[in-house]
């Protein structure tokens, strides 16, 4: 589904990237997993399209990511943020239906895919609550929402629950387990938190200090050999 070869990348002549190869399997719930300033983030732009490398290749789906087919590949995609990214002027609905928005008109058909969505998330009785009047937890869930109404492959989730609680962050595992069940979503997460790389990948990629250490498969409880590395990942 997404495959890197030798991605480097600095800013302001400082390397942050070294020379990341991995593969990520189609329906495949992956992690990247490394302490605050590791370069996490910056990988995972640079898997989106929201920044490009100094040097390397990306493939999605086998096609070569290029200035060319970049737009169209991005737009098989979603990504969802630890702070959201609502827009506190439009109501839950109309949050959800932005991404269409932004293509063309939104139909009947459309309203009806949202109320789905809303089902899904259960939030149906939130249609045209106010964002701010939501909770961190059910926040998250419209952004998840919004990520699903263009019924993308991928969706990169960056620090997904690093503002929520324990119980809003085991439902939008939950949910974003239920989403890779469903629809059969490729779901690539980033977080410093090993917990949740434990409750909801199968695969781990370790990066420390922009290089990548260790992929770990966490079905075989390979991640076991990260216990030392616990403490240090634990904020
Ligand atoms: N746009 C940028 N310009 C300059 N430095 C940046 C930029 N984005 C990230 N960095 C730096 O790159 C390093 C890695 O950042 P980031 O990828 O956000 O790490 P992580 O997500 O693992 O915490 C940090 O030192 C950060 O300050
Ligand atoms: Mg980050």
């Amino acid at each position: 589904m997404i495959k890197l070869e030798k991605i480097n990348k600095s800013f302001n002549n400082e390397i942050i990237l070294k020379d990341i190869s991995l593969e990520i399997d189609s329906s495949e719930i992956f992690g990247i997993v490394g302490l605050s300033g590791t370069g996490k983030s910056t990988l995972l732009k640079i898997m989106n399209g929201f920044l490009s490398p100094d040097t390397g290749l990306i493939y999605v789906d086998n096609i070569l990511l290029s200035k060319d087919n970049k737009l169209d590949i991005v737009k098989k995609t979603a990504t969802i943020f630890q702070e959201y990214n609502l827009l506190n002027n439009l109501n839950v609905i109309k949050n959800i239906l932005l991404p269409l928005k932004v293509r063309g008109k939104i139909n009947e058909d459309d309203i009806l895919k949202a109320r789905k969505l809303l089902e899904f998330i259960n939030m149906s009785d939130f249609e045209n609550s106010n964002i701010q009047t939501l909770s961190g937890g059910q926040k998250q869930r419209v952004a998840i929402a919004r990520a699903l109404i263009t019924d993308p492959k991928i969706i990169f989730c960056d620090e997904p629950t690093s503002a929520l609680d324990k119980e809003n962050t085991n439902t939008i595992l939950e949910l974003l387990k239920n989403i890779n069940n469903t629809f059969k979503t490729t779901i690539i997460i980033v977080s410093h938190d090993i917990n949740v790389i434990k409750a909801i990948t199968n695969k781990t990629a370790i990066i420390t200090n922009g290089a990548l250490e260790e992929i770990v498969t966490v079905k075989n409880k390979a991640i076991n050999s990260l216990s030392y590395k616990e403490e240090l990942l634990n904020d």
